[in-house]
């Protein structure tokens, strides 16, 4: 008889992942309400300055001893405040203080440490996930007048959101399709948001009654949704108007599982503990032929429009500087180029967290340095992102030459070759492979798949 999946193993590898990813929540929560984050003087109207009238509930910034586990490394210049000093807490019994290791030597074990949080117990528990996971897709007849955005599509996906329409792609050609609903283990909502945002009938403002809809169809036509309340549902869209989506179904909106590329912690649309991050890249099919043979000259680049306040103060402080190359706009000389002669590439947060820069540093083997707080960052439950990004609080921008350069050569190998190891993850294809995005996001699926509710109905 096969093992219920409530069973202790199950629940430890359920639980590992989601106190990671709080921990870094809550890390980055207290980080930056308590260091002072508001360089933005400037904000004009766009919605990245609501990060700066954030006050976390009192409640969570109360939490002790949990810190130092962070899965989010913060490299502050200003190190004088220590986070055990701040928290009073004392340290977790398996992990060492981070206090009595110079900064170096944690970031070094931590680089040395590999790119996963534990490699043996992800591989294992992969190989279960690849012969077991079943999802369930509601089907759509070719007639139906939504058919565009409820069907597989089978165009090349393109543009900054092809995330969303790989992801279904994959789907459909993937083993994890079953036939009977009765197998599953999650329900796929198979509507696109980048077809609906595009269909003229529904557009943007429209989409959150769309989806309104679409759930009372399915919960009324269907068995499945009313076992759980939706909690073994979800949906994928990388524009963040998908983030909004289920703005009209609130019993939804806090069961569903979304996959968004827009996974920031603090805009309501997001539940850190629920739901996942999707990479945003942009499509992309050959590697760049001098990956790993380029010289990389320069220290830092970013290029960008100044969408944000955070953007902004990158450009004031670094924008005439001879080693950080922080450009406004477009670039004149070739994009890749630039990602290819780079140590850094700074990912700053513009109107949403995300956006494709984290992988297309990644594709171009530049180390990514993430500058945006509140990010839930792609995989951050898989992934040990220290080991081969660089994150920086918003506030610590006027230190950023010194933070880089306090990473010597050596860490920098290191930093750079788990970037060409974590690659692999950052990559779609027409058709999904082993470890790839695809099955990256299955992952994260199954990791979330629930501790289990018993069905009452089948
Ligand atoms: C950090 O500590 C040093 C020495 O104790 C002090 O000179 C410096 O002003 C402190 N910096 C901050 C940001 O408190
Ligand atoms: C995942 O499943 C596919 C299809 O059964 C199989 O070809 C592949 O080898 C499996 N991969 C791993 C790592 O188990
Ligand atoms: C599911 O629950 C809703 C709300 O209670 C109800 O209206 C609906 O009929 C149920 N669906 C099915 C298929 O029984
Ligand atoms: C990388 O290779 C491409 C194609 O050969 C070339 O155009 C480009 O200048 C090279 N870039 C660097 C940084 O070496």
């Amino acid at each position: 008889m096969a093992q219920p999946p409530w069973s202790s193993s199950f629940r430890t590898l359920f639980f590992i992942p989601t106190c990671l990813a709080l921990n870094a929540f809550l890390f980055i929560l207290f980080y930056t309400s308590s260091s002072s984050s508001s360089s933005s003087s400037s904000s004009s109207s766009s919605s990245s300055t609501h990060t700066f009238f954030f006050s976390p509930p009192s409640q969570l910034r109360q939490i002790p001893t949990q810190f130092h586990d962070s899965s989010i490394p913060l490299l502050s210049s200003t190190q004088n405040l220590s986070l055990e000093d701040a928290n009073g807490g004392p340290a977790l019994p398996h992990t060492q203080p981070s206090s009595s290791l110079p900064s170096f030597g944690r970031r070094m074990h931590e680089q040395t440490k590999g790119v996963f949080h534990d490699e043996d117990l992800f591989l294992e528990d992969y190989k279960e996930m690849n012969k077991s996971f079943k999802i369930y897709v509601y089907p759509h007849k070719r007639n139906d007048p939504f058919a565009r955005s409820l069907l597989p599509e089978d165009f090349e996906p393109h543009g900054n959101y092809a995330s969303e329409s790989y992801f279904k792609q994959s789907l459909f050609k993937s083993h994890f399709i079953v036939n009977d609903p009765k197998d599953a283990d999650f329900f796929f909502l198979p509507f696109s948001i980048t077809g609906l945002r595009n269909d003229r009938r529904v557009s943007v403002s429209g989409i959150p009654d769309f989806i309104r809809d679409y759930i009372f169809s399915v919960t009324h036509k269907y068995p499945y949704w009313n076992r759980t309340g939706g909690a073994d549902h979800f949906y994928v869209a990388c524009h963040s108007v998908g983030r909004s989506a289920m703005d009209k179904s609130s019993e939804a909106k806090s069961s569903v599982v979304q996959v968004v590329c827009s996974s920031s912690y603090f805009l309501p649309g997001y539940i850190s503990h629920k739901d996942a991050a999707l990479p945003q890249i942009w499509p992309r099919k050959q590697d760049p032929p001098n990956l790993t043979s380029s010289k990389r000259t320069r220290l830092a680049f970013f290029a960008g429009a100044m969408n944000s306040p955070t953007r902004q103060e990158l450009v004031r402080v670094w924008g005439k500087d001879a080693e950080i190359f922080a450009h406004s706009g477009r670039l004149k000389t070739p994009y890749a180029d630039e990602l290819l002669r780079s140590k850094f590439c700074l990912h700053v947060k513009g109107f949403e967290v995300n956006t494709a820069r984290v992988g297309d540093s990644i594709f171009y083997g530049c180390v990514p340095v993430i500058i945006s707080n509140y990010y839930d960052l792609p995989f951050g439950d898989i992934l040990n992102w220290k080991s081969f990004s660089v994150v920086v609080a918003t506030s610590d921008i006027p230190s950023l030459k010194k933070i880089l350069k306090g990473i010597s050569d050596e860490e920098y190998a290191i930093l750079q070759s788990n970037v060409l190891k974590v690659r692999k993850h950052f990559k779609w294809h027409s058709s999904p492979v082993d470890f790839d995005t695809f099955h990256m996001v299955m992952y994260q699926l199954w990791l979330r798949r629930t501790s289990v509710r018993l069905r009452l109905m089948d």
